[in-house]
């Protein structure tokens, strides 16, 4: 039996700390980005990395079925990037209009303004509850400047 009600305080679960990054997604002609917390290295040889996509989100949809992602670092500083991939929806508006962005080498949108991107093919993909976790394998990356990583602080997203 677990010792708290589902429903009742959740502060546990965000003591626990993450970067701050922008996951873009590539399913066939449709890309979109999302602001992202939980991103997990989980294997060195070869790169991959776990991304888990809330299924409130447009980039629910893409999840599913594309076939490449990119994780952008964002770096001190850039909490007004992650607001906007993080309060606007792909369904609404192209969140990319207005931003630095190449194609990746599978096409995936790779934006420029962050301090490291990676870019994956997807291995691995499963829903666990509300959320659906992708295993990329690390295809491409690159160092786009010196700095530090934004770490995740409730109050900037309130
Ligand atoms: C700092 C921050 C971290 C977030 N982390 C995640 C995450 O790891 N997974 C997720 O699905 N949504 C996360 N979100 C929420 C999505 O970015 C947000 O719901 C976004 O509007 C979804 O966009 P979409 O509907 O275009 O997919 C985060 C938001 C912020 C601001």
């Amino acid at each position: 039996m677990p010792m708290f009600k589902e429903s009742e305080d959740r502060r546990a679960e965000w003591e626990i700390p993450s970067g701050v990054f922008v996951v873009s997604l590539l399913d066939g002609d449709r890309t979109n980005g999302y602001a992202a917390g939980w991103v997990v290295r989980v294997s060195e040889v070869p790169v991959m990395i776990q991304v888990a996509v809330w299924d409130e989100n447009y980039s629910y949809e893409l999840a599913q079925a594309c076939t490449h992602f990119s994780v952008h670092i964002l770096e001190e500083g850039q909490q007004d990037v992650a607001r906007h991939f993080g309060r606007t929806c792909g369904r609404d508006c192209d969140k990319f209009e207005g931003y630095a962005v190449i194609p990746g080498v599978s096409g995936v949108p790779v934006l420029e303004d962050c301090l490291a991107h990676l870019e994956c093919e997807v291995a691995s993909r499963q829903v666990f509850g509300d959320h659906i976790v992708l295993v990329g394998k690390a295809i491409e990356k690159g160092i786009h400047r010196e700095g530090k990583a934004l770490i995740y602080n409730y109050q900037d997203y309130q």
